[in-house]
This record gives C-alpha cells, sequence and structure tokens, in this order.
C-alpha cells in the first residue's frame, strides 16, 4: 500500500467509526527529517544529523556452527568474518551526556567474502515509537520549541493520548536506567526481515545480547562519572578481557507484527543464537566511510515492507552525505 493510500484510508476510517481518533498524519519526506533533527539539535556540519555521539570499534563475527538457522547464508557459511561497529548516543547531539537514561544505538557491518556487506542497526529499546515515520516524524514535532526558546509539554503528552502506537517506547523510556556501558547494552532490531523463499520462509527480528550481561547505572551512580565516560568504559572492558554480544535470531509466528515496529513480539518467541560478535579494538576512524543502513543485507535475507524501515535508508544517505562533505 502506498503512502497515500493509507493516508485516504485511514480518513475514511475516521470518518465511518464515529470515534475520535488522531487525525492521519500527511506523508513525511527523509529531507524533511533531515530538517527536523537540526532544528531539534542545532546544526553540527560534518556530524551524523542523529546518533551524533559515539565510538567505533572493530572485531569478528564468529557463526554458530552448530545451528541449522541460515545455514546455507554466505552470513553464516564463510567462517568468521571482519566487524566494524560503532556504538552511539541517540539523538544529534555531538556531546551527549551519557551520564542520562535514554536511547543507546548500535549499528554494525559484517564484511562477506566477495566484497558483500552485511549492515545491522539497533538501539536499546525493545518497541520503536510510532508505527510508520509519519507517527515517528508527529511525535518528534511536538518537542520543537515555540519561538520564545520552551517546549510545551502538554502538547507531547497530548500527541502519546492520541497515537497508541507511541505509548510502548514512551512506558520503556519512563522506567531506563543509564546503561553502565556499551559492552552491557542490550540492542533490538525492531524491524522484521526475513531468510529463504515460499514455504520454507521464516520471518525473524534480531537482537545483540550482551554476554558480560545488561547492567544499569542508578541516578546516583550515574552522577559520579564524567559527561562523556562511555569510550573510557569500553576500551577498559577491552584491556581486561573478552567484550563479545550474542548475535540472536527471534523468530516470528504467523500473527506477529511484520511491518510495525512499535509491536512487539510476545516474549516467548523462539531465539536462535546466529553467532558471537566479539570485539577486538574500539577507537579509530574506521566507521567514519560507512553508513549503517539497515537495508544493506546479505544473501538469502530480504527486508519486510515496514515503513520505517523503508524511511531510514533515504535518511541517512542523506545524513552520510551532508557529513562526509562538511555540511
Ligand atoms: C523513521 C525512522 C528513523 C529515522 C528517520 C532515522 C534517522 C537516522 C539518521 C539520519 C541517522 C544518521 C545516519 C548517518 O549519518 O550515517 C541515524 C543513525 C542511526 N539510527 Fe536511525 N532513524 C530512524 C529509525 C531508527 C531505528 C528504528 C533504529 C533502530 C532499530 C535506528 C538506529 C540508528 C542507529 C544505531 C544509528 C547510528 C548509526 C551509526 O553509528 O552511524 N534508527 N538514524
Amino acid at each position: 500500500m502506498t503512502t497515500h493510500t493509507y493516508v485516504y484510508s485511514a480518513a475514511v476510517a475516521l470518518i465511518f467509526s464515529g470515534q475520535i481518533i488522531a487525525a492521519p498524519e500527511k506523508p513525511v519526506s527523509a529531507n524533511e527529517f533531515i530538517q527536523l533533527f537540526e532544528k531539534l539539535n542545532g546544526k553540527h556540519p560534518g556530524v551524523r544529523k542523529a546518533h551524533a555521539s559515539g565510538v567505533c570499534a572493530t572485531g569478528e563475527f564468529q557463526p554458530n556452527t552448530q545451528s541449522n538457522l541460515f545455514k546455507s547464508a554466505p552470513l553464516l557459511s564463510s567462517g568468521a568474518l571482519p566487524v566494524t561497529l560503532r556504538f552511539s548516543m541517540g539523538g544529534g547531539n555531538p556531546i551527549a551526556d551519557e551520564r542520562t537514561t535514554g536511547t543507546r544505538g548500535m549499528g554494525m557491518q559484517i564484511n562477506l567474502p566477495g566484497g558483500a556487506r552485511h549492515i545491522f542497526t539497533g538501539n536499546n529499546f525493545p518497541v520503536f515509537a510510532g508505527k510508520d515515520p509519519e507517527t515517528f516524524f508527529g511525535f518528534l514535532s511536538t518537542l520543537l520549541p515555540d519561538e520564545n526558546g520552551k517546549r510545551d509539554p502538554k502538547k507531547t503528552q497530548e500527541y502519546i493520548k492520541n497515537n497508541p502506537s507511541v505509548q510502548g517506547n514512551v512506558a520503556w523510556n519512563a522506567q531506563a536506567k543509564t546503561p553502565a556501558s556499551y559492552a552491557n547494552t542490550e540492542f533490538f532490531g525492531l524491524h522484521t526481515f526475513f531468510y529463504g523463499n515460499g514455504a520454507d520462509q521464516v520471518k525473524f527480528r534480531w537482537q545483540l545480547t550482551p554476554d558480560l550481561g545488561v547492567k544499569t547505572l542508578s541516578k546516583e551512580q550515574a552522577q559520579q562519572l564524567k559527561p562523556a565516560f562511555l569510550a573510557d568504559k569500553l576500551a577498559n572492558q577491552l584491556t581486561q578481557g573478552t567484550v563479545s554480544f550474542t548475535l540472536n535470531a527471534v523468530i516470528g509466528e504467523k500473527q506477529d507484527a511484520v511491518i510495525d515496529p512499535s509491536v512487539q513480539w510476545p516474549a516467548d518467541r523462539a531465539q536462535v543464537a546466529l553467532g558471537k560478535v566479539v570485539l577486538k579494538q574500539s577507537g579509530g576512524d574506521a566507521c567514519t566511510p560507512i553508513n549503517f543502513d539497515p537495508n544493506v543485507i546479505s544473501q538469502g535475507f530480504t527486508a519486510s515492507d515496514d515503513p520505517v524501515l523503508k524511511m531510514r535508508s533515504m535518511a541517512y544517505a542523506i545524513s552520510f552525505g551532508k557529513r562526509l562533505s562538511g555540511q
């Protein structure tokens, strides 16, 4: 269904249901997202327009040879593969205070033989703030200050009330604690992908689970740290031992949401370990020339029609071009 059809049918549903529900949002473009991010965070030439502050790391993906899942995929049948990964703070502030709660991100590129790549991106929340780009955009727009530089929390509250698909993410944020380290954070892919074709097709969402366990800080513990502690913490953990994650595929059942990242799948869905991501080094510029576009996937995998996932390729391309050209 195109975005226009969606808006039309939502409007019809609104008229015939007789209920007062949120008015349909108008279609939004990738460029409008970039402009909105710049309005929310200020202009920072040469910097990512979202997830602006972060740290790069390199290592290896070691596929799980015991698993039968996706075993014919080059991603899993090529032995250990090089990984370039970037952990980040959500938002467009290049000097974000890392003692705060909220979004942490992870972009990972696995290089396959013959030049192919597989990119994974995930955040530390299990559910996205909106069923589609328009809802997410509408939500973020309520955070813009007025002409006197003031935000209106009532506007945001009203939007949340009228848009159920942002409520899961808002509830997660309300209880979130400060992550103790990127190496102790779980990352959720959120979108649905497929492997294979026809009757054998597997529907899944991926997840990256830290082998050192999920660890968070209380407000008091966080306040004792420097505003930027995450890169040092990771470097320190790397000198002390192995920093690794397990890459899991969460297997969807027929009734599970496909195109809506604001809907979580039931917690009892089977999880299959696809392999380990073992980090060796952190810091450096290896991530600068990488556009962590989640639609870059390797042979055998396909992306769902999730409109948020589709929007991301376009927005990332604009941000990538801008930052590489110093805009
Ligand atoms: C409509 C929805 C979204 C928009 C418009 C958007 C936009 C962006 C943009 C513009 C960037 C900077 C890209 C660059 O300069 O290289 C970015 C980075 C990032 N986004 Fe999103 N994003 C969206 C949804 C998501 C979702 C659902 C996730 C998690 C599953 C996510 C995770 C990330 C991460 C981890 C990065 C940092 C990548 C890096 O380190 O280079 N984003 N996003």
